[in-house]
């Protein structure tokens, strides 16, 4: 550990290790905080010398997100940040996806991903044929997909949805049914929002009632393996324990944890509701990490945590090989230069209805 501190300036190590300090020296040991101080300062100093800018999603660790990134946020945030960047490359400290996304919407750049193992259940549980063959099965019908998704889906879709506008974009198709793609809580979610009847098609021939059901939003069985986990026991157990808390759940936990909870949005508008409100205490149902970042940044307010679901992709990355991506350049995002203007088509699409 030591080693890395020799390496920075001193004087910057210093002022981190205080700034960490300041915000989680309740909770993190000096140890660790002077070791990832040391991390941080080299971090800093290289991406000035490599012209780079780092996007952190809400879901990284405290003491990197408070550190080394330059903005932070949710998927919808990140992609303008992305989009926007006139630095020569963008390190991405999230997952595999919103990587894809960065270098779909700004492909000139050199797009890093720390880790190769940040990938997302959402994103493995569809791929491109599985959309083509939705598509032959439903024709002229437009496919809505969820960003969480790797980028030859997302070339096959109409537009992009993040979970901080999916039910504005389902809205924006003067259509009748809309295939809506891959996570089933999210479109599950918004049939609720929107009140439009969902149907998930079985494969195969379509089946006599499928067929006569007035369908309005065609789903697909893909589940985030984190937010499905928490349950409406979890919510009865906690609100019986601490009766005036208020509990905050993503899009993808299922219809009856979003029901039974008092506020459902994107990682980011649960911050943002968070800073807002000042209730006696609050439980996010989401990864555990972003708890932290919202104790850590609003000291004043209790958060009730349940840990024992972590985003094991979201995970992998840290201050160790987000420095390494730096040193060493990897690893670098490339796409086919079709898919990527396939994909564009998409995500921009999106957010020019955002
Ligand atoms: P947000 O777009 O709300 O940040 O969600 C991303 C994600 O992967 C949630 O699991
Ligand atoms: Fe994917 Fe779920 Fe992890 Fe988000 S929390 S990156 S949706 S597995």
């Amino acid at each position: 550990m030591a080693n890395v501190l020799t390496r920075g300036d001193i004087i910057s190590v210093d002022g981190m290790y205080r700034r960490l300090q300041s915000m989680l020296g309740d909770v993190v040991p000096d140890v660790e905080l002077w070791y990832k101080a040391g991390l941080a300062c080299e971090i800093n100093r290289l991406k000035e010398e490599r012209n780079a800018v780092i996007l952190g999603h809400n879901y990284m660790e405290p003491a990197l997100f408070f550190s080394v990134t330059d903005f932070r946020g949710d998927s919808l945030e990140l992609c303008y940040k992305a989009r926007q960047t006139d630095k020569d490359i963008i390190v991405f400290c999230g997952v595999r996806f919103m990587a894809e996304t960065a270098k779909i919407l700004n492909p000139s750049k050199t797009v890093l991903l720390p880790s190769l193992k940040a990938e997302c259940s959402l994103a493995g549980s569809i791929t491109a044929g599985d959309v083509r063959r939705l598509r032959d099965r439903f024709p002229g019908v437009p496919v809505v997909t969820y960003v969480n998704t790797y980028a030859d889906v997302k070339a096959e879709s109409d537009i992009c949805c993040t979970s901080s506008n999916a039910a504005r974009v389902v809205n924006s198709l003067d259509s009748e049914a809309v295939i809506f793609l891959p996570d089933e809580f999210l479109a599950r979610n918004v049939a609720r929002e929107t009140g439009k009847h969902i149907i998930f098609p079985t494969t195969g021939e379509l089946s006599d009632r499928e067929v006569e059901l007035d369908y309005q939003l065609i789903g697909w069985r893909g589940r985030c393996e984190v937010h499905e986990k928490f349950t409406l026991e979890d919510i009865l157990n906690v609100r019986k324990q601490f009766p005036d808390v208020i509990i905050l759940a993503h899009p993808e936990c299922s219809p009856e944890v979003v029901e039974a909870s008092d506020f459902c949005g994107s990682t980011s508008a649960m911050a943002q509701y968070v800073k807002q409100t000042s209730a006696p205490r609050y439980l996010l149902l989401t990864e555990c990490a972003m708890g932290d970042n919202i104790a850590a940044a609003n000291p004043e307010k209790k958060m009730l945590r349940l840990c024992s679901v972590r985003c094991p992709h979201m995970n992998q990355i840290t201050l160790e090989n987000t420095l390494e991506a730096l040193q060493s350049g990897r690893h670098v995002i490339d796409l086919p230069q079709d898919t990527i203007q396939r994909a564009s088509r998409a995500v921009e699409r999106m957010i020019a209805v955002s």
